[in-house]
């Protein structure tokens, strides 16, 4: 392989532009940032690449945590970019993979912000136009095929120390965040939701999911239910589901059980 492009996502917008963006590249693997990922970076890369979603304004735990412990290969000079996919903002979530990596020696060549499908149903009910808004971030996502398919070069800002705390003081509740989902009567068994979890933080008992405390907050296991029997607390029954269209629960589960 010559390239590698990482990702993690909970409703699928950051596999699509994560596979979009190998798609255009000659030889790239698409790997995934979950529990017990391989943290050893491949060497002789060409590019290497992080998409992910913005959380609270910065980078989901998962994908903060994987790029403070992974090991770069040393010397290899490769090309180095991330991608944020995001809804309204992306606050500081380029500016904090720029630190990280710079803590291991290694310098962000690009990064760009592609905005796609507002997916947080625990926040706010989600807009109906699926198609449309999957369609233009389709078209956003083309200018950074481009861009690193020519190894563009782009700074990326130093974010802004306000939101930096509001991030911290979310991002820390997370983990617990499962514990206030509730299991409907409408439950068939069916462990879909385990099978997108990308910290496996469900196990069944009785047939039921039951939570563990490393939530990641994504959402994939309320989004993919296709029973509607996960909700956040009572917040959730009302408001619509989405996934995205081109990414099913099986195309996810895929690379989850490819890595363990
Ligand atoms: C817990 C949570 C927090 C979010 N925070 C933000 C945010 O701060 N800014 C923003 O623009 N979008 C935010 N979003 C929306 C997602 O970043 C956006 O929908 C993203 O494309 C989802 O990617 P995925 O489909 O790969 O999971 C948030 C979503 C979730 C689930
Ligand atoms: S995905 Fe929904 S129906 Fe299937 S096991 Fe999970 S909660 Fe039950
Ligand atoms: S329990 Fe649900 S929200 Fe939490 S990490 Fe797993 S799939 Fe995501």
């Amino acid at each position: 392989m010559k390239n590698s492009v990482y990702f993690f996502t909970g409703t699928g917008n950051s596999l699509h532009l994560a596979r979009t963006i190998a798609a255009g590249l000659d030889d790239c693997e698409v790997i995934p940032i979950c529990k017990d990922a391989d943290l050893t970076i491949p060497p002789g890369r060409d590019r290497i690449g992080f998409v992910f979603p913005v959380y609270y304004w910065g980078l989901p735990a998962m994908v903060a945590d994987f790029l403070r412990k992974a090991v770069f290969p040393a010397q290899d000079n490769s090309y180095v970019f991330a991608a944020a996919t995001f809804g309204a903002l992306t606050g500081n979530a380029l500016p904090q993979v720029k630190r990280l990596l710079r803590d291991k020696g290694i310098t962000l060549d690009y990064g760009a912000g592609v905005r796609a499908f507002a997916n947080a149903v625990s926040f706010y009910e989600m807009k109906k136009n699926v198609d449309k808004i999957t369609g233009k971030a389709d078209k956003r996502a083309q200018k950074l095929v481009e861009a690193v398919a020519a190894k563009r070069r782009k700074k990326t800002g130093n974010g802004l120390r306000q939101i930096e705390k509001v991030y911290r003081q979310n991002i820390r509740q997370f983990a617990e965040r499962a514990k206030a989902y509730t299991v409907s009567a409408d439950c068939v068994s069916c462990g879909i939701c385990a099978s997108v979890c990308p910290a496996r933080n469900i196990a069944f008992s009785d047939g039921k999911p039951v939570f563990g405390n490393h939530c990641e907050a994504c959402l994939a296991c309320i989004q993919h239910c296709p029973e509607r029997a996960l909700n956040d607390g009572d917040k959730t029954q009302n408001r619509r589901r989405y996934t995205h269209p081109g990414i099913g629960y099986k195309t996810l589960a895929g690379y989850y059980r490819a890595n363990e």
